[in-house]
């Protein structure tokens, strides 16, 4: 099993580029079963995760092909389902995946069944897919759960409905959306998530002859058609990994241009730490956009509250890396989770590496300054491996980060990219992914 051992105390110096945004490629690689031309997906990160659902999508009678890019960080996948008898998405794929259950849309909408194992939960909560479920019965699919699988299927074509989901859910969003691309009629979905891996999952879809309104809204309105075609996609820069490199030089201190990625996908990190004494420039260059964190070693920095809601707010995904990034600034800093129920596994071990916190509920109330002093740590989940990886950047001596395929699931070469900005980090143990 893999580790990451990492010596801590050296600012980061340099450039980093962002690979493709794993939220927006795995709606995207589940959208390519609404036809059977060729889809040519590019700038996917080369993750675990990605891999994985391909292989979903082969077990689903896709035919699919992976070339990894220039950078060796990214692929482009050329894919064309076909279906099969069965359309079974298996458990022990979907197990390691959640993001699996996104098939279930697009494979009513094109041959009107499908089975798919429940996802079930996972380290950071439940995880339920009911507002999925709920959806897809009003636009008249049969649904049954057997055994752990969800068991679907509709007489023709989905119907289409105006909906409201009660709770905003970037799954569920895409899932009905990718169905309603080829139901009868025109759906009206509202309170949908607006996160920017949605409105890549609609570019996608317009692209592939999909009639959507709205895009980049809570209110999205798709006219259902009769078939759909292939075409070219690059999937958008992924924010989450950004804003881990973010927090990164603003906990480890240091001056690095993250190039490739989308600062207006980041703004309500960036606003937070600038408000904490964060420097930020923006600039466009070759690779697109660029951004440049900097944060000297004497600057010291200011305790921020945050609370993570849906997007724009401040976002899940990056609350973990905060936390770690809050350790090392003057004050108290309460951190909010208001989306998941169980998303604080980092924080014992943050506390392990000495930093000064305690739970209470869905808050988090950290004080700082805290000197860091390194030691081994476990990982459990995606976004906390790299909380802790940051930690590790900051602590005196030697971090020991176990259980990294966590981390392998959504980040493309993170120790190679920080090697490049001067860290000291490096993987041990068994192969890659
Ligand atoms: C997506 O998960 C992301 N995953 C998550 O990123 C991200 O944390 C999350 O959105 C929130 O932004 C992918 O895009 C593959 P939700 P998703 O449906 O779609 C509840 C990462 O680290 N809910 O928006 O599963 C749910 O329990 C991952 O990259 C229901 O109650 O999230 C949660 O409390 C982690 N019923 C809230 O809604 C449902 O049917 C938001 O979940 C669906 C969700």
């Amino acid at each position: 099993m893999d580790r990451l051992v990492i010596q801590g105390g050296t600012p980061l110096k340099g450039r980093i580029r962002v690979s493709g945004a794993k939220n927006a490629a795995l709606p995207c690689l589940a959208a390519t079963l609404l036809t059977d031309s060729e889809v040519r997906l590019s700038n996917l990160p080369a993750v675990a995760d990605i891999r994985t659902m391909v292989k979903v999508l082969q077990s689903l009678g896709t035919e699919a092909s992976l070339e990894t890019e220039a950078s060796g960080f990214e692929l482009t996948a050329s894919l064309k389902a076909l279906g099969n008898e069965e359309l079974k998405a298996p458990y022990d794929l979907v197990k390691t995946m959640r993001a699996s259950i996104l098939v279930l849309g697009p494979l009513l909408a094109r041959w009107g069944r499908a089975i798919v194992s429940l996802p079930g939960g996972c380290a950071i909560g439940a995880r339920p897919v009911n507002l999925h479920l709920e959806a897809l019965e009003r636009m008249g699919a049969q649904i049954e759960i057997t055994h752990g699988y969800i068991e679907a299927s509709v007489k023709g074509k989905l119907q289409a409905m105006d909906h409201t989901f009660e709770k905003v859910s970037v799954g569920a969003t895409e899932n009905i959306l990718t169905a309603a691309c080829l139901a009868e009629g025109t759906t009206i979905l509202r309170n949908c998530a607006i996160e920017p891996e949605i409105g890549d999952l609609a570019r996608l879809l317009v692209k592939m002859g999909a009639q959507i309104e709205g895009i980049g809204s809570s209110t999205l309105t798709i006219t259902g058609v009769a078939q759909l075609h292939g075409c070219s996609h690059a999937v958008i820069p992924d924010r989450i990994e950004a804003g881990t490199y973010v927090c990164a030089v603003a906990a480890a201190c240091g001056d690095v241009v993250i190039d490739a990625c989308e600062p207006d996908h980041l703004r309500a990190l960036m606003d937070l730490l600038e408000r904490s004494g964060v420097e930020f420039t923006e600039a466009t260059g070759p690779e697109g956009r660029q951004l440049r964190v900097k944060r000297d070693c004497g600057q010291k920095l200011r305790s921020k509250d945050a609370t993570t809601v849906p997007h724009p707010g401040f976002p899940t995904d990056l609350q973990a890396q905060f936390m770690t990034v809050m350790t090392q600034a003057a004050g108290i800093s309460v951190i909010n989770e208001g989306i998941f129920e169980n998303r604080f596994q980092h924080a014992m071990e943050l506390e392990r590496l000495g930093a000064n916190l305690r739970i209470d509920d869905h808050k988090a109330i950290v004080a700082g300054p805290s000197p860091l002093s390194g030691c081994t740590v476990m990982a459990t989940d995606l976004r906390a491996s790299a909380a802790l990886v940051i930690a590790g950047l900051v602590a005196s001596g030697e971090t020991v980060v176990d259980r990294i395929y966590h981390l392998d699931r959504g980040y493309a070469g993170l120790e190679t990219k920080l090697q490049g900005v001067g860290a000291r980090i490096e993987r041990v143990g068994g192969g890659r992914v």
